[in-house]
């Protein structure tokens, strides 16, 4: 997404500005064309040969240089995006006031493309009312924030936020602020994820082999479509996408009075979990003995949680459901569409090689109401996530 896109870094002087080196790398190697602009702290921080050598391009920290005279307003208006990187309390306080007293306020002023913004600084700069009311008449002015993180300052450990955020979270930031005119752009976009676990007793539990990967894939590309996503999760051993909100389940039971709760207010669910569908009918409350033996453990169907919460539908919105299925999986598919009263179905092929659970592939039939189903063929979960928000976009009105 970022080849041939060109991208402003600006740069304020913090000690954050080793992290912006690492940002102008990541944004060079994927192909976008990066003008990084020093304030004269930054350069303190970091010489300007560095950037240049990381961008390949020259770096513009003066409004004086001979022969850029009015380069300041060409690149604002030029640029798809602006990233500042670190963004110190007083490059804020400067932007916010609307101070043009160096290249990189100039060009703030002067813009029209976007701008994310990433402050970095002390956490009691941070907490203070100045800051704050600056940073706020920057957001009603259109900038997007990203951090400041909590973690360790350079003056030690802090519980409270000031630390600038990690090179990757702001260039999932700015692709999402790149990204962000579709469809999918401020709409509440529900996804359900991994298996569920039904207790047999305190210690064992009957669950499935589902990892959680296609749904995590699917919240992380809708966030990066300007989505508010929340993703609700059976256990899995997966990190939370950047940007995600996440609320974890563990049982059947669980996971539909979750979906119950949020349906309501979602533009889009996306059912990827893979709840299980039977539960032990009397589970014990004390760790049962080994015995000698068979052992059998009476089961009881558990609720269809698309079926059971469908009374919760928000009028307009968009359900996607899923279908592992083994041989006839179009033909069965098909069939679950329509009992499970879904807009959108996503058949996959068990049986297939490099299809369904714990893979990070998947090989996927994508059918609407209307329509012939469209057969994509083996792809990474992260491409077959974007075939899937390509189809609710499509759906959506
Ligand atoms: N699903 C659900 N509640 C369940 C089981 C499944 O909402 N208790 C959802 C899944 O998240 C998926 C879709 O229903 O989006 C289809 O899941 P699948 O397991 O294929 O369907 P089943 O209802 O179990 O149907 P069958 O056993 O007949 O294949």
């Amino acid at each position: 997404m970022w080849a041939g896109r060109h991208v402003i870094l600006g740069v304020s002087g913090g000690i954050a500005c080793y992290k912006s080196c690492i940002l102008a790398r990541r944004l060079t190697e994927a192909g976008a064309r990066v003008d990084a602009v020093l304030t004269r702290s930054a350069a303190e921080f970091v010489r300007p040969l560095t950037f240049e050598a990381l961008t390949g391009r020259p770096v513009l920290s003066s409004l004086w240089e001979p022969g850029g005279a009015l380069s300041h307003v060409r690149l604002g208006q030029d640029a798809d995006l602006i990233v500042v990187a670190p963004a110190t309390a007083n490059l804020i306080a400067r932007a916010a006031q609307g101070l043009a007293d160096d290249f990189l306020t100039a060009l703030l002023l002067a813009r029209s493309a976007p701008v994310l913004l990433a402050p970095a600084m002390n956490d009691e700069m941070y907490a203070r009312p100045e800051t704050q009311a600056n940073l706020e008449r920057l957001r009603v002015g259109g900038a997007v924030f990203v951090g400041p993180a909590v973690g360790a300052l350079a003056e030690g450990p802090s519980e409270r936020p000031g630390r600038m955020s990690e090179p990757e979270t702001i260039l999932a930031h700015a692709g999402r602020l790149l990204r962000s005119k579709g469809r999918l752009a401020g709409r509440r976009v529900v996804v359900t994820a991994g298996p569920t676990r039904e207790s047999i007793d305190p210690v064992r539990v009957v669950s499935n082999r589902s990892s959680g990967k296609m749904g995590y894939r699917v919240a992380e590309a809708a966030w990066e479509r300007g989505a508010d996503v929340l993703l609700i999760s059976g256990p899995v051993a997966l990190p939370a996408p950047i940007g995600v909100s996440v609320r974890r389940v563990e049982s059947t039971r669980e996971l539909e009075a979750a979906v119950r709760e949020e349906r309501r207010g979602a533009d889009v669910l996306v059912m990827a979990a893979a709840p299980a569908d039977f539960r032990p009918s009397n589970p014990s409350e004390n760790k049962r003995a080994r015995t000698d033996g068979a052992l059998a453990i009476p089961m009881e169907p558990t609720d269809d949680v698309l079926g059971a919460t469908c009374g919760e539908r928000k009028p307009g919105s968009v359900t996607v459901g899923f279908a592992l299925e083994t041989g006839d999986a179009l033909a069965k598919g098909k069939a679950k569409l329509e009992r499970k009263d879904l807009d959108l179905i996503v058949i996959n092929d068990a049986l297939e090689p490099g299809a369904g659970f714990e893979h990070d592939t998947n090989r996927v039939a994508i059918l609407g109401r209307k329509g012939n189903p469209r057969i994509y063929p083996l792809q990474s979960k992260r491409e077959v996530a974007n075939h899937i928000l390509d189809a609710v976009e499509e759906t959506l009105e």
